[in-house]
């Protein structure tokens, strides 16, 4: 129990942030943008809170490291990189992908309205986490077959619905080393390029355009948020980025640099919400 002044110090801080606000006489109200911190909403920011409380937050202390070497923080203090620390914390790891599962209910609500996927028979979700989003998309097409590719340790904790059994194939490997041979008409890259380099993102879209077969309906969807230079908007995200991974967030030149040199060309770009788009790209001979 606190003492009375310390509440009450609380309260108005809590107010000034627009989690609570006065309701009558000595009565607080929660906001909407406070009920975003309880476990209990559908999108909850409290797992996501508690995460970027941690390393998240220690490796932003180091922020000039990033900014002087170009390279990430996290690395430098934990000596690994954030994929493979993850790995090692299986609590961490755990919490990592609950709160991508809530981040993409949220975030990628629209993006079935956006892309007919209807058009597609095969489709890779890569780096597609627990695939909470393959699952909603192969719910409601009911012909298309999907891939969900990530780490091993990451399918490890999948739970395959009876309505798309049969459908779903899942493959635990590094995107890094040799894929095992498959075809697909589709593929959905969600917020994977960003966690690299121009040179290691290169490096994936490669794979996948060996992976996507030659038809003239084959796409790659590319769901990121597009950094915008007149605003700024993004660029905090950007510099999220760079202190965990080292990787970025691109403009569209610098999307469509990156797809040019891995034998892509960038055919639509289709805004989802306020911060995120998808980025349709088709084999550069298609
Ligand atoms: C930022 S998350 C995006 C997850 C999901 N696509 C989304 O948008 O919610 C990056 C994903 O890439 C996966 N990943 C990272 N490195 C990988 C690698 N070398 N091979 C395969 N998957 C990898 C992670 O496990 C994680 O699921």
């Amino acid at each position: 129990m606190l003492p009375l002044e310390s509440t009450k110090r609380l309260t108005r801080a809590l107010q000034e942030l627009g989690l609570i606000k006065k309701e009558g006489k000595g009565a607080f109200l929660v906001t909407e943008k406070g009920r975003l911190l309880q476990f209990k909403h559908p999108y909850s920011l409290a797992q996501a809170t508690e995460l970027w409380a941690g390393e998240h937050q220690e490796s932003w202390r180091n922020l000039i490291y990033s900014l002087q070497t170009q390279s990430s923080a996290f690395k430098n203090k934990y000596g690994r990189a954030w994929f493979d620390w993850l790995a090692e914390h299986p609590d961490k790891h755990t919490q990592y992908h609950e709160v991508l599962k809530i981040y993409s209910s949220k975030d990628y609500e629209k993006l079935t309205s956006i892309i007919d996927f209807d058009q597609h028979r095969a489709l890779l979700d890569l780096g597609g986490s627990t695939g909470s989003l393959l699952l909603k998309i192969l719910e409601t097409h009911k012909k298309l077959k999907g891939i969900l590719f990530d780490l091993p340790e990451v399918l490890e904790q999948v739970k395959i619905p009876r309505s798309i059994e049969g459908r779903l194939e899942l493959l635990g490997c590094n995107f890094f080393e040799n894929w095992p041979s498959f075809s697909v008409d589709g593929a959905l890259l969600a917020r994977i390029l960003h966690d690299w380099s121009d040179e290691e993102a290169v490096k994936i879209l490669k794979k996948v355009g060996s992976a996507l077969s030659a038809k003239k309906f084959s796409a790659v969807y590319i769901v990121e948020n597009i950094l915008d230079e007149t605003t700024g908007r993004g660029s905090l995200l950007d510099l999220n980025m760079l202190v965990m991974t080292a990787g970025k967030e691109r403009n569209i030149d610098q999307f469509r640099h990156i797809l040019r040199e891995a034998g892509f060309v960038l055919t639509d770009i289709r805004p989802m919400n306020e911060v995120t788009s998808v980025l349709v790209a088709r084999k550069a001979s298609n």
